[in-house]
């Protein structure tokens, strides 16, 4: 019999390792070889000792990934004193996810994007502020006198701070580009240059000024920005639980914790016995894997190498939340999806057969509205890139650059630094205002509220990394935001004890 099996194996081994002659075809049959292929390759890393695999690796590779496979043991009894709320609560929710769109990314395809991208938030800001008149081109300028007051709008093309000081920034439209100066001042013209320096590169912005060619020297600036608006709150006393950044597969992800918050909402551990029995729903923002080849050397850091048995690990945990609790789980970057933003749901070969009917998959940004409260949420990769850009942001305090993406209305605003595909509708700009903007990513929880929207940073559920202690991160894990959609007040529900 020709040993298919084995052959199969030492082809996806390429070379990295031999297999001995101990082994056979019935030590294979009905193994997942992928699997065990990726565990031999993670055992053997770089060394250079001779690489052999016998009867006895193979055997306990083999029983790895039976432990690994193995139902998580949470207990779900119904306690006799825990008697959860929001299970006679009826769900009221509605998803609105984005498809993917296949575009070949051409000249013209990234062309259309911004033109989209432009006009959808010059409309945002002239909506709603009808005291101002803004010319409707830059190449209209040249019809004004020297002195004259005009308002115009751009995207941000440049930005540089003059030899005086001042910030002069040049803006664009598809008709031409215009230089605006912020003079440096303090006292009363203070506010509007701390302003200035918070433009980033590719938002587009107003501009009120005086016209003294070849420059407007600017008195108002004004960004596209969500209205002011009360709280929205629900009418049943239901809560909203968020987290992020799960990092499943990794060997820093807390899984200690992780279980103590499935025991918690299950009402099975002493702790605000309320609060977990009020969750109504859920929202998993992105990184639910810590995923394969993410970084250079990952595979060092991972207690499971295989992509298929992450995701497979990641929806055993999540199986145990209760039925009555919905789950919105959408990819972040470390997910096996495509990397450019809007990401699409999880594919059907990352979920494999798990089919739950509480847990939703939702795309990468989503509005999910529960309880007539409208969600947007997205993983938070592009906070990387407004923190280095928007001065006043820092990765300790991930909500400043939340805030400034609801100011630019816009979840990806610097491009460039984050992938994103060019669709034709600009799906990375915030066309509806939120009442509550959830992301994760920084790995940092954090909170703020801004004209009445409720800003959260999730956090997560992995230790500090080699990468977070290099560039000084200190992150916040195993801490649960649970928002009461009621009260309108956020609960920080720590699993680190
Ligand atoms: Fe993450």
């Amino acid at each position: 019999m020709v040993a298919n099996l084995v052959v199969e194996l030492a082809g996806k081994l390429s070379g990295k390792a031999m297999i001995s002659a101990d082994i056979s075809e019935d030590d294979l049959k009905g193994a997942e070889i992928e699997s065990i292929a990726a565990r031999i390759r993670a055992h053997f890393g770089d060394s250079d000792l001779p690489r052999i695999v016998d009867r006895q690796l193979l055997r306990e590779i083999k029983e790895g990934i039976t432990l690994e496979k193995a139902p998580v043991e949470i207990e779900i009894k119904e306690p006799t004193d825990f008697k959860p709320l929001a299970k006679e609560i009826e769900p009221i929710f509605s998803t609105k996810s984005i498809a993917p769109e296949k575009t070949s990314a051409t000249v013209g395809d990234f062309t259309d994007y911004f033109n989209d991208r432009f006009m959808r938030l010059r409309e945002m800001i002239e909506r709603g502020r009808s005291g101002i008149s803004i010319i409707s081109s830059i190449d209209r300028i040249a019809q004004y006198t020297e002195g004259r007051e005009l308002s115009v709008v751009g995207m941000v093309y440049d930005k540089i701070i003059t030899k005086k000081g001042n910030i002069m920034i040049t803006m664009e439209d598809e008709t031409g580009t215009v230089k605006v100066i912020f003079t440096k001042m303090e006292g009363k013209g203070a506010a509007l240059f701390e302003n200035a320096r918070k433009i980033a590169l590719d938002s587009v912005i107003a501009v009120k000024g005086k016209l003294s060619s070849p420059f407007i020297i600017a008195n108002q600036l004004l960004w596209p920005d969500i209205p002011v608006k009360n709280k929205k709150l629900a009418n049943e006393a239901v809560s909203i639980a968020f987290t992020s950044d799960v990092h499943v597969g990794s060997k820093l992800f807390l899984e200690k914790q992780f279980r103590r918050f499935l025991e918690w909402i299950n009402g099975n551990i002493e702790l605000n016995k309320n609060i977990a029995g009020s969750i109504k729903y859920l929202f998993v923002s992105g990184d639910l894997v810590d995923g394969i080849g993410v970084y250079p050397n990952q595979d060092k850091e991972l207690t499971i190498p295989d992509i298929y048995e992450q995701y497979s690990f990641f929806f055993d945990l999540i199986s145990n939340i209760p039925e009555y609790v919905h789950v919105f789980v959408l990819p972040g970057n470390h997910d096996a999806v495509q990397r450019a933003e809007p990401q699409p749901i999880l594919t059907d070969d990352l979920i494999k057969d798990f089919r739950q009917s509480n847990i939703h998959m939702v795309s990468n940004p989503s509005y999910v509205t529960v309880h007539g409260i409208k969600v947007l949420t997205y993983h938070g990769t592009s906070l990387d890139s407004v923190i280095r850009n928007v001065p006043g942001c820092n990765s300790a305090k991930p909500e400043t650059a939340m805030v400034e993406m609801l100011k630019m209305r816009h979840l990806s605003p610097v491009y460039g630094e984050n992938p994103i595909v060019p669709t034709k509708k600009d799906e990375m700009a915030i066309t509806e205002v939120p009442d509550i903007l959830h992301m994760g990513h920084m790995h940092k929880n954090g909170y703020a509220e801004y004209h009445g929207t409720q800003v959260i940073n999730s956090g997560t559920w992995q230790s500090r990394t080699i990468y977070q202690e290099k560039l000084g991160h200190f992150p916040t894990p195993a801490l649960l935001p649970v928002y009461d959609a009621m009260k309108g007040n956020i609960s920080s529900m720590d699993f680190n004890r």
